[in-house]
């Protein structure tokens, strides 16, 4: 470890899919490491998922039920001044990974505003807590995690994005983050915070709530329902699994970087969204026919790919599960963990169900 290494860091969203695979992480694996969750538990966060990752940790895990948008409980909780759901007193923080977001796309199509509530202005309730933090003496490392989808979409024969790449988000959800990416760096310039960004790709993995892509046909198949696949399925994601956007969380929150600096997480895993309902299919044992092609969602970026050379070179991360490996361990997991997933399914279907029988106006 570092010198810089955090000894408690607070993940706002942690109880959600990458907050839950976090925290599990780092139980695991930083046994010096304190993990403050504050979380509140929206319809993302599966209620079982903590409890499974960090069983045999718990003393290591204090979980704050809170909103990112509430400005004093925010304060509260990065200065040390909260109490967890089980009583007791919440240790201060010194780094944040701030994944608190609405994150889905087609929600954010149908209703925007609360994406830019929790994404922007939970953003700034953050950063004006880390001013306060700032003038009380404390210095906190604060790791902002955003997306590739901030950048639009490439061409089929463009190179990945670098973080050169001019902001140009599609849709309300990628503006919201674009946005909260904005006011980090303006924050971080202004006010000399220990901010950096990072923007990841497309991840999968465990505790990955069944309204997104690989989860949700995983569990259709499962479930002998249609697979309905956006238009004619050639949108290009760029996939990386959980733990390795987690392990360069924890190589960009020890590593030495200016105010602001941003950093691509990527694992040059391009893949057709076709191409990856076929893989689910293939895993499971069954044919093709279950899919159908629906009318494609407004505004689809056609294709990410990001270059995380900066990232590389910086920390020496490199990722280390392959997407084959990856997307078969997934699969294996949502078949072994089936009463996680039916516990939501009911949401996740009355939202898919909005998005694909009443396309947005
Ligand atoms: N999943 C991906 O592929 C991906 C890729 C790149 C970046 N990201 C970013 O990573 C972060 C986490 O993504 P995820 O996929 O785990 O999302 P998720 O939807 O699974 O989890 C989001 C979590 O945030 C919590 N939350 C929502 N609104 C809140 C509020 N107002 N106050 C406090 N907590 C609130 C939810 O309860 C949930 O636990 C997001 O910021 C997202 O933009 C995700």
């Amino acid at each position: 470890m570092s010198d810089a290494s955090p000894q408690t860091l607070l993940i706002t969203g942690g109880a959600g899919f990458i907050g839950a695979n976090a925290v599990g992480w780092l139980l695991r694996r930083q046994p010096a490491v304190q993990v403050v969750v504050f979380d509140a538990m929206t319809y993302a966060a599966h209620p079982e998922s903590l409890p499974m990752v960090s069983r045999g940790h718990e003393a290591r895990l204090f979980v704050v039920r809170g909103d990112v948008r509430d400005a004093t409980a925010v304060a509260a909780c990065v200065h040390g001044n909260a109490r967890d759901a089980r009583g007791r007193s919440v240790p201060a923080c010194d780094s944040i990974w701030h994944m608190a977001a609405e994150s889905h796309v087609d929600r954010s199509i149908l209703g925007p505003t609360d994406f830019v509530d929790t994404n922007v202005i939970g953003t700034l309730r953050l950063l004006e807590a880390l001013r306060g933090a700032q003038d009380g003496g404390r210095q906190i490392r604060f790791v902002h995690v955003s997306t590739d989808e901030v950048y639009g979409s490439l061409s089929p024969t463009e190179p990945p994005f670098t973080e050169a790449r001019p902001l140009a988000p599609s849709s309300p959800y990628a503006a919201s983050k674009a946005a909260s990416d904005l006011l980090v760096q303006g924050w971080a310039t202004t006010y000399g915070l220990d901010a950096v960004i990072t923007r990841c790709s497309n991840n999968y993995g465990p505790f990955q709530f069944p309204e997104k892509l690989i989860p949700l046909m995983v569990t259709r198949a499962l479930g002998g329902a249609p697979l309905p696949v956006y238009g004619d399925g050639k949108q290009v994601r760029d996939w990386l699994h959980v733990e390795d956007h987690v392990a360069a969380l924890w190589a960009v929150t020890g590593a030495a970087a200016g105010a602001g600096r941003v950093f691509n997480i990527g694992a040059s895993g391009e893949q057709e969204n076709l191409a990856v309902v076929h893989g689910i299919l293939t895993a499971l044992g069954k044919d093709p026919s279950s899919i159908e092609h629906v009318r494609d969602r407004p505004a689809h970026d056609r294709r990410y790919a990001m270059d995380a050379s900066r990232l590389r070179a910086a920390t020496g991360w490199a990722p280390q599960v392959s997407f084959a490996d990856g997307l078969a361990a997934t699969v294996r997991w949502y078949v072994a963990h089936e009463p996680w997933w039916r516990a939501v399914q009911g949401e996740s279907q009355r939202a898919a169900e909005a998005m694909y029988l009443s396309p947005p106006r």
